[in-house]
Formats: structure tokens, C-alpha cells, sequence
């Protein structure tokens, strides 16, 4: 099918459109650049055999949304364009309603002018708000502790209602626990600007030497060693479960969510030693106040992504610090720096040959020689 991935030069929306090309879908990418690098989606597609077309286009554009829509005429979209900063959300709400929620407005108007009626949308665990009801449920009840995470809640509930106004609708809600990790090739990962606000990329910049020591948040939670505890998702699981929620999506409409997370915590110390570990650099680290608005503990209970869309996440904590850290080192400095960036398309497809996928059709993957 053909699909239209909004935010697809972004962290997860570039994993998602590799695994697409892959699965032998056409792909259009629309992105704004506001978060993202073209570089990412070049290195997509020297990963792939077959390419993913790419548009620069705003959602808060309309009039260019609407005529791209209707012009790409896509089967499905995924929706992974947005701002998720959740401290810039408070310093600057208006932007992130704006950008979020009219930007989803647009684009759902946008696919109705084009007759498309399928949508998966990155909603997020932030949606579970302060709950301590662990482990988190789709049917845990949702609420807000800041602006971006009103924004998801809003759309979630903007999505629902269409779904229930018109049955043409096909949509999934997809709560994401915390995304990590990067591509086996080292070759895409999360580039994020300024001084990171999540962890993994923080200690992996100190571990790199670009950050001088970890500040953990709190060491007097009720967790078994004191510190914040996260259901870390690798990228690629993570990526894999938007191909399951749009092969489910085919014979199914109205609205459904999905907990994309693996059931299991680790903790900001249990993160900080693998990294130690993997990268055999020293990880310095000091225990700070507690962030305001953190939870103790956050994990996803996965069950219904697992009995309904068949999927589970594979990876563990290891792997995904080995794939960050190899992301890490080659790209010290996110795409604008380190070798590849050096490279033309055809050197860095070579130099990217090993990793090489061809769609599904074409054979099985490294099969190229
Ligand atoms: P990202 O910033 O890497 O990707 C988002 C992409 O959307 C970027 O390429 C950005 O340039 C683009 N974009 C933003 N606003 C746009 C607009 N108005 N028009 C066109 N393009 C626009 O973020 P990500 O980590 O890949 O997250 C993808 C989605 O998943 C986001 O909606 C985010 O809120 C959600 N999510 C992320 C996490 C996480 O921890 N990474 C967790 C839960 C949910
Ligand atoms: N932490 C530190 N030091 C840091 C950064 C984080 O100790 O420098 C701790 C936090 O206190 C927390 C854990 O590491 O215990 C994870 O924090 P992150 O900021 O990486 O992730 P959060 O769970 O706080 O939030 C992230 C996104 C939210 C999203 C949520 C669920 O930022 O937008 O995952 O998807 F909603």
C-alpha cells in the first residue's frame, strides 16, 4: 500500500519508514524539518532498495497539505509529526496546541478531501498522567500533567469522536512507553537538539565525553534502588508495531489503542550501568533533586498489542544500549557530524551494503551479491 508518513525524518518515524520499504510499501514522507535532518531520510534510503519519496511541507500549511493529500492520494498515513518537548510545552503551550493539535485538524481534514480514512497515530504513555496503577492499561483512566501531554490526550479524544461520527474511519492509537535505541548500522538514531531532556541520550553524551556527569532525578523513590523506573522500548520494536497496527487496521474500522511497550521497568541506575558496561567508558553520575511532574514507576502491561495485533517487543535493555552507543560514536554529533555525512548517495549506499533491505518481494534481506 501506499503510505504517508508525517514526521518520517524524525527518530521513529525514519525506523518506521525503513521497516515499510522493507515490507514492500510506496512511501511519502511529508516533514517540516522543524526536529529532523533530510540527511536522515538519505540515509533511509541508501539502507533500502527500493526509496521513500520525500516533501517538505508544514501541517500548518493547509492549502499545501490538502493539495499534497490529494495529489499523493495514500492509502494510509502515519501520523508522527509533532513537537514533544514536554518543558518547552510549558514555557510555550499556545505552540504546542497549535502545532499538535491544529496540525492533526489539517491533516484529518487534508485525508478526508484525498478519501483517505486510515490513521495511525503516535499517542504516548504521558497520557497515563500520574497513575499508579501499574502495570499501565489501555483502559487505565487517562489524564494530563502538561501541555504536550494534553495535546496527545486531546487528539486521542478528537480521534474517538470522528471514529464514532463515520464509519470510513480506520484509526489506532498507539501509546509509546519510552522509545531508545537506533538502526543495527549505526546509521540512524535520535539526534536531538540542545542539551537533552530524556535520559538515554544524556548518559549516552556523557559517555561519549560531549556531558560531563548524569544528574539522576531523585534517589528516594519506593523502587527497589531509589531511582525513576521506565518501560524502555528499542526503536525498531517500536517501528515494527505501527506495520502490525496498520495490517490490523485493513479489515478493521473505528478507533483502537495499543500500549507499544515491553512490560518491563528498568531503572535510571540499571541505565546508567549498562551504558557503562556496553561503552566501557566511565559513566559519572550525581544524585539531584527529583524532576517536578515524574512518576516513581511506569511500565506498560503489552498483552492486548500482543493477543490482537500479534506483536511483542524483542529487544532488551542490552541491545538497546549497544545500538545507541554504535549510533552514538559514529555520529558523535547527530547527523551533521561524523564520517557518513562526508559520504555521496552512491559511497554511503556501499559503505551501508551490509545492512542493505530489499523488499520482502525482492528476496530475502542480504541477499544482494
Ligand atoms: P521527532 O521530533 O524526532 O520527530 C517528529 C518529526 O515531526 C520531526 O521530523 C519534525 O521535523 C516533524 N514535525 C514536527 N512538526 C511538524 C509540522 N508541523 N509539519 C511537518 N512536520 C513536523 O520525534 P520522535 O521521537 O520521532 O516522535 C514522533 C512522535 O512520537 C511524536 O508525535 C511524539 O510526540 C511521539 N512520541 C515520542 C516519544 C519519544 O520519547 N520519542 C514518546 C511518546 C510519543
Ligand atoms: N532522568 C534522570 N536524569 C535525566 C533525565 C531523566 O534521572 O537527565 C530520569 C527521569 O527522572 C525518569 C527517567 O530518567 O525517571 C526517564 O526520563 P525520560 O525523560 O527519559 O522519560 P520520561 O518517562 O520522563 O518521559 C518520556 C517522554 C514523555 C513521554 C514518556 C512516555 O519525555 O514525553 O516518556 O512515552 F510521555
Amino acid at each position: 500500500m501506499h503510505v504517508l508518513v508525517t514526521g518520517g525524518a524524525g527518530y521513529i518515524g525514519s525506523h518506521t519508514v525503513l521497516q515499510l520499504l522493507q515490507d514492500g510499501h510506496e512511501v511519502t514522507i511529508l516533514d517540516n524539518f522543524s526536529n529532523s535532518s533530510p540527511e536522515a531520510v538519505r540515509r533511509v534510503n541508501a539502507l533500502s532498495s527500493s526509496k521513500a519519496k520525500l516533501l517538505k511541507v508544514d501541517l500548518l500549511d493547509e492549502e499545501l497539505l490538502k493539495e499534497t493529500l490529494t495529489t499523493v492520494k495514500p492509502d494510509a498515513v502515519i501520523h508522527f509529526a509533532g513537537l514533544k518537548s514536554v518543558g518547552e510545552s510549558v514555557s510555550q503551550p499556545l505552540k504546542y496546541y497549535r502545532n499538535n493539535v491544529t496540525g492533526t485538524l489539517n491533516l484529518l481534514d487534508a485525508m478526508d478531501s484525498a478519501q483517505c480514512h486510515t490513521l495511525v497515530f503516535s499517542s504516548s504513555a504521558t497520557v497515563y498522567g500520574e497513575s499508579t496503577a501499574l502495570p499501565l492499561l489501555e483502559r487505565t483512566p487517562r489524564s494530563a500533567t502538561n501541555p504536550y501531554g494534553r495535546t496527545k490526550l486531546h487528539i486521542e479524544e478528537m480521534l474517538e469522536e470522528l471514529g464514532a461520527s463515520d464509519a470510513r474511519w480506520s484509526i489506532a492509537n498507539l501509546r509509546y512507553f519510552n522509545p531508545v535505541g537506533a538502526h543495527e548500522s549505526g546509521a540512524i538514531g535520535e539526534d536531538p537538539q540542545g542539551i537533552p531532556n530524556n535520559l538515554m541520550p544524556y548518559v549516552a553524551q556523557v559517555a561519549i565525553g560531549r556531558r560531563d556527569k548524569v544528574g539522576v532525578f531523585g534517589g528516594d523513590y519506593s523502587t527497589p534502588d531509589g531511582t525513576g523506573v521506565r518501560d524502555y522500548i528499542h526503536v525498531e520494536d517500536l517501528a515494527a508495531g505501527h506495520l502490525a497496527a496498520l495490517e490490523y487496521l485493513k479489515d478493521s474500522s473505528g478507533v483502537h489503542v495499543w500500549n507499544l511497550g515491553t512490560g518491563t521497568g528498568a531503572s535510571v541506575l540499571e541505565v546508567i550501568e549498562a551504558f557503562r558496561r556496553v561503552s566501557g567508558q566511565p559513566v559519572p553520575y550525581e544524585i539531584v533533586e527529583r524532576r517536578p511532574g515524574d512518576v516513581a514507576e511506569s511500565y506498560a502491561n503489552p498483552e492486548k498489542a500482543r493477543l490482537e495485533l500479534g506483536w511483542k517487543a524483542e529487544r532488551g535493555l542490552e541491545q538497546m544500549v549497544e545500538d545507541m552507543w554504535r549510533w552514538q560514536e559514529q555520529n558523535p554529533r547527530g547527523f551533521e557530524s561524523g564520517d557518513l555525512l562526508e559520504l555521496s548517495d552512491d559511497e554511503l549506499a556501499e559503505h551501508l551494503k551490509p545492512y542493505l533491505v530489499t523488499r520482502k518481494e525482492d528476496g530475502p534481506r542480504g541477499d544482494i551479491d
